[in-house]
């Protein structure tokens, strides 16, 4: 999808898809609160809550896609854990999907890397978010971090429905969508994994998809050392 119709299209469904819901349960707690139990509230602001973190990070998927068009993205890198930065972005996916297992593996041996904290966490979360939209209640989502020589590898591997070797490469298109059943029940923009891809690439990584066996695992090698320091090195080799 590129033409800019197809663009507003997609781009008004899934704004307003979200904001109807938010409105709607606004609405009918605000017009049968002495009606409703606890528990109904309750249930209600969770699915305002959900509805507005879904909102939040499609908002911040487009932001991202006119950003990388207009080129000068800007990049603050810092030195981080990757444990402080993956253990917060879990946290709030599995809010989202508290029915998923999902099993943090961090080597400690893993080295600090270099990077953008706020980018690399889209980049968790787009993965994340996947893994438990695109796999059963029940199953585990493993998230496995461990060092790779000059790099750092973080593998997210579900039990969900797949993905085909003939779409590895097209799901890290913009708008890309593979239509199953599952995919036409749960939304997305298909912005997610273009912009992951982006970022990572931008940030000297690498991503990579294999699907087989019941699993399907997204790689993401990321190097210890920035790309400014990388290409720093370069020039004075
Ligand atoms: N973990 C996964 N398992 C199966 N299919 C996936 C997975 N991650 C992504 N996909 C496929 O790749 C497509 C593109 O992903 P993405 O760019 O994140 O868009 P979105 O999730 O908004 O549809 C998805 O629509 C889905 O068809
Ligand atoms: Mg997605």
């Amino acid at each position: 999808m590129e033409n800019s119709e197809d663009f507003i299209s997609t781009v008004s469904h899934e704004l307003r898809t979200p904001l109807t819901s938010i409105r709607g349960f606004a609405q009918t707690m605000l017009n049968s609160w002495d009606k409703l139990d606890d528990e109904s509230k309750k249930k209600f602001l969770k699915i305002i809550e959900d509805q507005s973190n879904r909102l939040i990070n499609l908002i911040e998927n487009m932001l991202s896609v006119s950003k990388l068009q207009s080129s000068s993205s800007n990049f603050v890198y810092v030195q981080a854990n990757l444990r402080l930065l993956i253990e917060p972005v879990i946290a709030v996916i599995k809010n989202a999907y508290p029915n998923h297992n999902f099993i943090f593996n961090y080597n400690e041996k893993t080295p600090d890397i270099i990077v953008d904290r706020d980018k690399f966490q889209q980049i968790m979360t787009n993965l994340i978010e996947n893994a438990a939209k695109y796999s059963d209640e029940n199953t585990n989502i493993n998230i496995d971090v461990i060092p790779a020589g000059d790099f750092v590898s973080i593998k997210v591997t579900d039990k969900g429905i797949g993905i085909l070797p003939e779409n590895y490469n097209k799901i890290f298109t913009k708008f890309s969508r593979i239509d199953n059943p599952l995919t036409r029940k749960v939304q997305g923009s298909g912005l997610g994994l273009y912009i992951t891809k982006n970022l990572i690439d931008k940030m000297g990584g690498r991503i990579s998809v294999m699907s087989g066996n019941g699993q399907t695992t997204f790689e993401v090698l990321m190097p210890v050392k920035n790309v400014e320091e990388q290409a720093r090195e370069r020039c004075s080799q």
